[in-house]
């Protein structure tokens, strides 16, 4: 699978989206197809669907696809939830999240930002992915082993998951790692407010111009300017646009350099 393409915002009455989903690097772009496929249903990208007419759902289902940032469901999801209206209350909404390793109480926090706009989570399901997140010291992408181990998981249990969600039943399938009410409740807004940022991106000389980064980026926040890239404050640090770079120009900081590079689908022939 290639970069994630932007399309354009959605219209109103065309889709009956059933999946809506986020996805830097294309993990949880590639959980979200998948899903769709297995349920016969439709995943769309949350960020570009219309937000003033009401989402119509598919079968009274609500499925949100998204990694984990922070041990959280990303802000710039629940942000973008915040604004959406639906035409009617699902009957049974789930959440699945892609991680590097584990997501903490993310389930229990994202119920509670659900239950203020009136929705219920019936469900939750966790998906260990390949790592994108190398901004800081000690964080490193995974081996190419241990990424084929974690993609063969990923594929032997889908099909389990989507039988789960036909059947609309009530569980949380999550690892949450270590201390996970610290990791949810008091690491993520540290690193929100600390680590989340594009001031510390920057190109090395090799950059060729070519606006990979620029297509990549999910929240728009990305031009050329004299064949650079420029970016605009808008981050979320889901690094699409350093993994996508052909020619590894992109840095943030120190933190990346030879870090090696990642998304969904590109080791494939
Ligand atoms: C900003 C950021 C924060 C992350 N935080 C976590 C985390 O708290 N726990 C974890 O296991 N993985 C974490 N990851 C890894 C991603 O959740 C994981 O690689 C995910 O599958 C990426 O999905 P995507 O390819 O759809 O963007 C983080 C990645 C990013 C970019
Ligand atoms: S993707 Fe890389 S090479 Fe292409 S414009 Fe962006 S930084 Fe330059
Ligand atoms: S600019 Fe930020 S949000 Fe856009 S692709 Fe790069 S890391 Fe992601």
């Amino acid at each position: 699978m290639g970069p994630i393409s932007s399309i354009g915002l959605i219209g109103p009455i065309s889709f009956s989206p059933m999946i809506l989903y986020f996805s830097g690097c294309g993990n949880s772009q590639h959980i979200a197809l998948e899903l769709a496929r297995l349920t016969d249903d439709v995943a769309l990208p949350i960020l570009e669907l219309d937000t003033i007419q009401p989402v119509t759902l598919n079968n009274g289902l609500l499925g949100i696809v998204c990694p984990i940032y922070a041990w959280a469901v990303p802000r710039v999801v629940e942000e973008r939830l915040r604004q959406l209206t639906f035409s009617a209350k699902p009957d049974y909404c789930y959440l699945a999240c892609t991680c590097g390793d584990s997501l903490g109480r993310a389930p229990e926090r994202f119920a509670r930002f659900l239950r203020r706009k009136g929705l219920h989570l019936d469900a939750a399901f966790g998906f260990v992915m390949p790592e994108t997140y190398i901004n800081l010291k000690g964080f490193r992408l995974d081996t190419p082993d241990s990424e084929q181990r974690k993609i063969a998981g990923v594929q032997e249990r889908l099909p389990q998951v989507a039988e789960q969600i036909q059947r609309r039943q009530s569980v949380v399938d999550v690892r949450r790692g270590p201390l996970p009410r610290v990791t949810t409740y008091l690491v993520n807004p540290i690193f929100y407010r600390w680590i989340i940022t594009d001031r510390k991106f920057h190109t090395t000389d090799s950059c060729i111009g070519c606006g990979q980064c620029v297509d990549v980026c999910p929240l728009h926040n990305i031009s050329l300017a004299d064949g650079r890239p420029q970016w605009h404050g808008d981050c979320t640090n889901c690094m699409a646009c350093y993994h996508h770079c052909p020619v590894n120009a992109i840095h943030f900081a120190h933190a990346t350099q030879g870090k090696g590079q990642y998304y969904f689908g590109r080791n494939k022939a």
